[in-house]
């Protein structure tokens, strides 16, 4: 079983060492690769992944700033804000946490990231250089996910990639993205008819609905390799021991902790069919902080002209 698991994990951490080389490199030239991240409004879930993309900077020797707004701070003060760390030339990435809370123009705020800072990726230019197949900056998620199908040497060229779920964070880009390494790929959504059928053909299923435990076996063909972008944090026990039958280490951290997290695709029994699959917690979500430290160092580098 151990052999097919994708450890995300690792590669992020292999990533990680790259590019604190990187870092290092620009540290010897003055220059230290800074980070900017706006949360508004106090979504637990973001704050959390908000933390986490501080602490990885420090780590590598990266300057960071958060900046936290109340969810009623409006849209006129982030669009401020977002203009001055545009004009802060200390600040090498902006990172606008998503979702915004309700009322946000959430287009209007991305619009506003000058495109060289903008380290998610979601400005409409790199998303237009993206899809031109241009050197851009790619959103993370997709970015990681390309990375682990390159270093875990699997092909991609010629064969079926499906994606189930069309966000313009996650399925677009990475449609595009598989596209440009000559897959052949089909963005599935809520309104597609027997997902099954379609998901079948599968070579590379790639599960970003962001529904737990969506893609069963049923949607599986042996030997797929099944990516799973899912993140749900299960409290219900009911839950757990549905999924994760007889699972003892994953019932003592749901007692120990009162949840555990779990992706969008039944892992329990869809793994025996899949070649490779992607754990949750553990697999493409470190894959996805660890892109955010390269896409920093890269706005860094080619903001100063310094080949990236
Ligand atoms: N929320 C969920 N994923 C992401 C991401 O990749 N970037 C941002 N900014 N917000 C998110």
């Amino acid at each position: 079983m151990n052999e097919k698991l994708l450890d995300g994990k690792r590669l992020a951490a292999e990533i990680r060492g790259e590019v604190g080389e990187r870092v290092a490199g620009l540290a010897a030239r003055g220059i230290v690769p800074r980070l900017d991240v706006i949360l508004v409004g106090d979504d637990p879930a973001s704050r959390v992944y908000v933390g986490a993309k501080a602490r990885a900077c420090e780590k590598l020797g990266m300057a960071s700033g958060t900046h936290r707004l109340e969810a009623g701070a409006g849209q006129a003060a982030v669009e401020r804000l977002v203009d001055d760390l545009n004009a802060d030339p200390g600040v090498d990435g902006i990172l606008v946490q998503l979702p915004l809370p309700d009322g946000y123009d959430t287009h209007a705020v991305l619009d506003r990231i000058d495109p060289a800072k903008d380290v998610d990726g979601f400005h409409p230019l790199n998303v237009g250089l993206l899809q031109q197949g241009r050197p851009a900056l790619v959103a993370c998620t997709p970015a990681g996910i390309m990375e682990l199908l390159r270093r875990e040497k699997i092909p991609v060229e010629g064969r079926r990639a499906v994606i189930v779920g069309r966000s313009d964070i996650v399925g677009k880009p990475l449609a595009m993205l598989l596209l440009h390494a000559h897959a052949t790929v089909t963005l599935c959504h809520s309104r597609t008819r027997d997902l099954a059928a379609v998901t079948g053909q599968a070579d590379i299923l790639v599960a970003a609905a962001g529904k737990l435990a969506l893609i069963g076996p049923e949607h599986v063909k042996p030997g797929a390799v099944v990516i799973d972008v899912g993140i749900h944090r299960i409290t219900e026990r009911e839950t757990v021991e549905r999924l994760f039958p007889g699972d003892e280490a994953r019932m003592a951290r749901f007692e120990a902790k009162g949840s555990v997290l779990a992706g969008d695709v039944d892992f329990v029994r869809v793994a025996p069919l899949a070649s490779r699959i992607t754990p949750v917690p553990g697999g493409v979500g470190p894959l996805t902080i660890a892109m955010l430290m390269a896409n920093t160092v890269r706005a860094a580098s080619l903001r100063r002209g310094i080949e990236a």
